[in-house]
């Protein structure tokens, strides 16, 4: 299979299901959806929801509601990646291509847009209408997915453990606990949120939550050296931020070879979990290995 392809076949998918399902950028609060609309459709590369994607096509059985199951984990990434950005978090001034969000709309738009891609995420998975022939046993379970990998345990916690670390001489443990819960936890819930509304088993619920984990740390080991070696054109955001905010990452305990290397053994470790499916599960093992060869 050539991921390349699949990779913009499904955004295509993705993007085209987040603006049908987003109000226009003239619904009244107007400026709340504009500022809503012009993060979301930004230009993300929709990592989450195309591993949920990818996660449903391994299990192979048939997901009701999997397209508004797997948006919302875009909905939630782009909140935390708004929030990410403000002055009192990363006070970053560049996203997706563009100046964040709090830079065009302020800080109090960019902080409700936030709230309300949140509060959306879960409005979506809810909705009858688009989530007709989901069982509701099932869909429950998804949504409590969706809560515990983005809350207090999940991405959230993530986030408190990465500004508190700030500054500090942290070791390697805290460094990956940071990794594991800010950006970890929302790349497992996506692969299980994939999984679940296929009607995985619980030996391949087992199995994918095993792969998501790895390729999750990968992913932030490559967001980490991408942020040494990126560019401002490439990334779409500006680069070095990290050594600028005083926050140790793989590439200082490892340099940029050894962080390279660690997350390509995330990635061979992931893929050993999936020896039990077949050429289904293939988008899967190719998307672990677009993880750490991406250039964005
Ligand atoms: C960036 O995520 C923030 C992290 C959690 C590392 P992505 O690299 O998926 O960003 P977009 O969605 O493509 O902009
Ligand atoms: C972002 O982590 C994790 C989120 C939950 C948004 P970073 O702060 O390291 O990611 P970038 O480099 O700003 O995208
Ligand atoms: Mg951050
Ligand atoms: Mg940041």
């Amino acid at each position: 299979m050539n991921i390349k392809d699949y990779l913009e076949q499904k955004r295509d998918d993705v993007d085209r299901f987040l603006d049908f399902v987003m109000p226009s950028a003239t619904t009244a609060p107007a400026t709340l959806h504009e500022s809503m609309r012009y993060s979301l459709m930004a230009g993300g590369k929709r990592v989450r929801p195309i591993l949920a994607i990818a996660a449903a096509e391994a299990v192979g059985q048939p997901a009701p509601g999997l397209m508004p199951i797997v948006c919302s984990l875009e909905f939630i990434h782009t909140y935390s990646l708004i929030h990410d950005d403000l002055p009192s978090m990363d006070n970053d001034d560049f996203r997706r291509g563009k100046p964040t969000n709090h830079k065009v709309y302020g800080e109090a738009m960019a902080i409700l847009a936030g709230d309300a891609l949140l509060t959306m995420a879960f409005d979506l998975c809810s909705r009858p209408d688009l989530m007709k022939g989901c069982d509701s046993v099932r869909q429950v379970r998804l949504i409590q997915e969706l809560a515990y990998g983005s809350g207090n345990m999940g991405m959230v916690g993530g986030q408190v453990f990465d500004i508190q670390a700030e500054n500090k001489d942290i070791d390697l443990p805290t460094l990956q606990n940071i990794h594991k819960h800010k950006t970890g936890m929302l790349i497992r819930a996506a692969v299980r949120m994939g999984a679940i509304a296929a009607g995985a088993t619980d030996r391949q619920l087992d199995d994918l939550t095993g792969y998501a984990e790895d390729i999750g740390l990968a992913f932030q080991i490559a967001d980490d050296v991408l942020n040494v070696t990126g560019t401002r054109e490439e990334l779409g955001k500006n680069p070095n931020t990290d050594a600028e905010r005083g926050k140790k990452t793989y590439p200082t305990f490892y340099g940029v070879d050894g962080a390279r290397k660690l997350a390509d053994d995330c990635v061979t470790r992931a893929n050993n979990r999936l020896a039990s499916f077949g050429t289904a599960a293939e988008p899967l093992r190719e998307l672990a290995r677009y993880i750490t060869s991406r250039r964005n």
